[in-house]
């Protein structure tokens, strides 16, 4: 396993936000964490990453013992990380964000740019543009680009789907294939579980700080307690509503994954 999280808890406070979660991420996989909006999801992804502190377990990344090693550390060892709400800097132009990933790397960079718009033409084409004035859709891309300018081993993204309109999500998450087919090992959380099984190999579902199922992607898919809870309703069933679920595509501004066109 390139990435091992092992009957890890964390808390905030005296509240336990993951109660001993165990998952394993393989060279070169997309794995899928799914669960309900407050299932410790982000908590896992700041955990490997470093930004939280784990309060029992181990983390090993790449043979390596990372529980106690400082965030900026792991991402030198190859943790990348595009995080939830994107987090980009919006007073920033989208070259300067992205060198903003790449700082604590020594050497030329100037390859990594040039994969990034590559595989990001809208942010090659806007690069002299300020961040925040991006659509949802284009800050997403700049904010995986940034991630991948650390030269991960394993990218870590905390729903990239988020407030995005359905022709966005599709668009991000066959760059999200592409980023895997050229190598990257893939750590994915959604709440958007119908995309994430689609692409993921396999796949993990995270409630209330627990791991309460794992199984290749495609078996959850059928899954009818899956369905029931993430899926918005049963096999079979053709052009339901997804009422009360998970796989609503666009919780925010209905207009946000737009790209904007003629902006900047
Ligand atoms: N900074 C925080 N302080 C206190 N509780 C938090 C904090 N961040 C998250 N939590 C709690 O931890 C649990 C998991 O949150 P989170 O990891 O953000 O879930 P998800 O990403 O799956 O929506 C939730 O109950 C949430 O309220
Ligand atoms: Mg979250």
């Amino acid at each position: 396993m390139l990435l091992e999280i092992e009957d890890v808890h964390v808390h905030y406070g005296k509240i336990a936000a993951l109660k001993g979660i165990t998952i394993g991420v393989d060279e070169g996989e997309i794995v899928t964490l799914i669960g309900a909006n407050g299932a410790g999801k982000t908590t896992t992804l700041k955990t490997i990453s470093g930004l939280r502190p784990l309060s029992a377990g181990r983390i090993t990344f790449d043979g390596q013992d990372i529980s106690r090693m400082p965030g900026h550390k792991r991402v030198l060892a190859g943790i990348g990380q595009s995080p939830e709400g994107r987090g980009i800097f919006p007073g920033m132009t989208v070259e300067d964000n992205l060198f903003m990933g790449a700082y604590t790397r020594k050497g030329d960079v100037s390859k990594d740019l040039a994969q990034v718009y590559e595989l990001f033409p809208r942010l090659a084409e806007r690069k002299s543009q300020a961040g925040g004035t991006m659509s949802g859709g284009e800050q997403q891309m700049l904010a995986i680009g940034r991630a991948l300018m650390t030269d991960p081993k394993v990218l870590l993204l905390d729903e990239p789907s988020m407030g995005l309109a359905p022709m966005m999500v599709q668009q991000i998450f066959s760059i999200i294939a592409e980023i895997n087919r050229r190598g990257t090992t893939v750590l994915l959380v959604e709440q958007n579980a119908q995309q994430a099984l689609q692409l993921a190999q396999r796949a993990y579902v995270l409630e209330t700080g627990s791991i309460v199922k794992s199984a290749p992607a495609a078996d959850l898919l059928d899954d009818p307690q899956v369905r029931a809870a993430y899926l918005g309703g049963d096999l079979g069933e053709d052009a339901k509503p997804t009422v009360g679920s998970s796989a609503a595509p666009a919780a925010g501004d209905p207009a946000e994954g737009d790209p904007v066109e003629g902006k900047g």
